[in-house]
C-alpha cells in the first residue's frame, strides 16, 4: 500500500474540554500510547508524502511528542481554536498544490484502520472530489449528521446545534475524517465561511461547498467501533476496550496463548514471539518485546522490558523499563526488576529486588537479595559475575562488583568487592549453649506453677 500523493492532517488543536483534564486530550493514553500516536501510527502505515499534525500554540507537550513520532511527522500551530475548518486551514501552506489527495483525521479517532484511509483516496482517486467516512450511529448525539439527498449522494453535513428536529433522528454521522482532492484543497479550504453562532470555521461545510461548485462528494461507511472519537473519559475507556480486544485477537492469531484473555492487558507496542504463554492477570507496559517460547506467569507487571527466548516470568513478578533477560532466564514470585542486566541462564527466584545491575550468566540470586542502588541522591551499580551465587537475604550495597563464581554467605551485607571464586560472608559468628533451651523451658514452668 503507498499513498505517496496523500498528505494526512490531524486536527489535534482543540481543547477536549469534555476529558476535564489539563492534559491536552490527544496525549490521553489508551494501550499505553498517546491517542496522538495512535492516530499517527495508523496514518504512517498507508505511506503517505507527510502528515501534518495541528496543534495549539499553548500545546508544546503536542508539538513535542508528535515530532517524536518520526521525520516524516510535521507540525503547525493553529492560533485560536476557531474549528476544525480554521485547524485544516492552519495547515494550508503545508500541502503541496497538484494531483493527490488531502486526508483529515481528527487526532481523537484512535479506532481507525489504516484500510479506511486507503478507501477514501480511492473514492477521490476514482473522481469524487470530496470523501466523507461515515457510520451508523447507536446514539448519534454529538455527531454531525451526513445530509443525503434521494439519490443517495451526500450533499452536506449539519452539526448537532444546527440539525433540525428532523435532522436530529438521523442516524448516519460523520466520523471525522475526510478526503479532498489536492485540486480543489486549497479553494474549498478559503471558501469555508465562519459560523455566526459560533465565529468557528467548521470542516464540515467542505461537502456543501463542493456541492455548489458542482463536484462530486461520496462517503464510506464503516462500524461505529471503528469511526468512534474520543471526547470524554468513558469514551477513552471504550477506546481502551477496543483497542485490548484487537491486540488479544492479533496475538492469539499469531500463536500466543493467552489462558484468560480479557484479564491481559497489552500495549500498542508490545511484540511477542511464538509459543509464548501467558497465564491470567498480566498487564504490559510500553517497551515490552518477547522472544518465543516464554511463559508469563499469572499477576505480573512488564515494561520497558526485552526478554529473550525461553525466559520464564512470575508469577507476581514486576519487570521495570530497562530490564534485559538473556535465554533461558527466570524471575520467580515477588521480584522486582529494574535497568537489570539478567544474563542467560540466571536465576532470580524469589523475592527480590534487582536495581541498576548486571546478573551474570548462570548466576543464582538467592531469597530476599537487595541490591542497595540508592543513597538518596544518588543510582550506584551492582556487577556480579557469571555463575555466583548470592546467598538468600543478602543486601549488596552498591557500588559493588561480585567476581565470576563467588559467593555471598546468606544474611550478608556486602559493601566491599568480592573478588572471583571467593567466598564473602559478613554475618555475626553463631553462637551455641548445649541445653540452653531445655532448662529455659523448666525454669519457665517452674515459676508459673508457684504462681497458680
Ligand atoms: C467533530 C465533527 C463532527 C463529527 C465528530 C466525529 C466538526 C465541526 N464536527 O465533532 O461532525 O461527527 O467530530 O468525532 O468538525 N480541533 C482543532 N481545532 C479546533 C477545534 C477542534 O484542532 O479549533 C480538533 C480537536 O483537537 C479534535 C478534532 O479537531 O481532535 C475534532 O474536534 P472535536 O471538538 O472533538 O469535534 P467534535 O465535536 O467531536
Ligand atoms: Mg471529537
Amino acid at each position: 500500500m503507498t499513498n505517496n500523493d496523500t498528505t494526512i492532517l490531524i486536527l489535534a488543536a482543540g481543547k477536549g474540554t469534555r476529558m476535564k483534564s489539563s492534559l491536552p486530550k490527544v496525549l490521553h493514553e489508551a494501550a499505553g500510547m498517546p491517542l496522538l500516536g495512535h492516530v499517527v501510527e495508523i496514518s504512517k502505515s498507508v505511506k503517505p508524502s507527510g502528515v501534518v499534525v495541528v496543534v495549539a500554540p499553548t500545546m508544546g507537550d503536542v508539538a513535542g511528542y508528535a515530532n517524536s513520532l518520526g521525520e516524516i511527522v510535521q507540525t503547525c500551530i493553529q492560533n485560536e481554536p476557531r474549528g476544525t475548518g480554521d485547524a485544516a486551514r492552519a495547515a494550508l501552506d503545508l500541502v503541496p498544490h497538484g494531483a493527490g489527495t488531502v486526508v483529515f483525521f481528527n487526532g481523537d479517532t484512535a479506532l481507525m484502520k489504516p484500510e479506511t484511509i486507503t478507501e477514501l483516496c480511492a473514492s477521490c482517486e476514482a473522481g469524487a472530489a470530496v470523501s466523507v467516512l461515515g457510520f451508523e450511529a447507536a446514539d448519534p448525539t454529538n455527531y454531525g449528521r451526513l445530509v443525503l439527498n434521494e439519490s443517495g449522494e451526500l450533499v452536506g453535513i449539519v452539526e448537532e446545534k444546527d440539525a433540525s428536529e428532523e435532522q436530529r433522528k438521523y442516524k448516519l454521522c460523520n466520523g471525522g475524517a475526510m478526503a479532498i482532492s489536492r485540486e480543489y484543497f486549497h479553494e474549498l479550504l478559503n471558501s469555508l465561511n465562519e459560523s455566526p453562532a459560533s465565529g468557528e470555521f467548521y470542516i464540515t461545510e467542505v461537502p456543501e461547498l463542493a456541492r455548489a461548485r458542482g463536484l462530486k462528494c461520496t462517503i464510506i461507511v464503516r462500524p461505529e467501533e471503528e469511526v468512534f472519537g474520543v471526547d470524554s473519559r468513558s469514551d477513552l475507556a471504550f477506546a481502551e476496550k477496543v483497542l485490548q480486544k484487537r491486540l488479544r485477537s492479533k496475538f492469539l492469531a499469531n500463536g500466543v496463548t493467552l489462558r484468560d484473555p480479557k484479564s491481559i492487558y497489552f500495549c500498542a507496542d508490545t511484540l511477542i514471539g511464538k509459543d509464548v504463554v501467558i497465564e491470567p492477570n498480566v498487564v504490559f507496559g510500553p517497551g515490552v518485546s518477547i522472544g518465543d517460547d516464554v511463559t508469563v506467569k499469572a499477576f505480573s507487571h512488564i515494561e520497558g522490558t526485552t526478554i529473550a527466548a525461553g525466559c520464564s516470568v512470575g508469577p507476581f513478578a514486576r519487570l521495570r523499563p530497562g530490564t534485559q533477560l538473556g535465554e533461558g532466564a527466570k524471575i520467580g514470585n515477588f521480584v522486582e526488576t529494574k535497568k537489570a542486566d539478567i544474563e542467560a541462564g540466571a536465576k532470580v527466584s524469589h523475592l527480590t529486588y534487582i536495581g541498576d545491575a548486571r546478573v551474570g550468566k548462570d548466576a543464582n540470586i538467592g531469597a530476599g537479595t537487595i541490591t542497595c542502588n540508592y543513597d538518596g541522591f544518588n543510582k550506584h551499580f551492582t556487577d556480579i559475575g557469571a555463575g555466583a551465587f548470592v546467598g538468600s537475604n543478602s543486601s549488596l550495597v552498591a557500588p559493588v562488583k561480585i567476581g565470576d563464581g563467588a559467593y555471598v554467605g546468606s544474611g550478608s551485607v556486602v559493601t566491599k568487592d568480592v573478588a572471583p571464586d571467593a567466598l564473602a560472608v559478613t554475618r555475626a559468628q553463631q553462637v551455641e549453649k548445649s541445653g540452653w533451651a531445655a532448662r529455659f523451658r523448666k525454669a519457665q514452668v517452674a515459676r508459673k506453677a508457684k504462681k497458680d
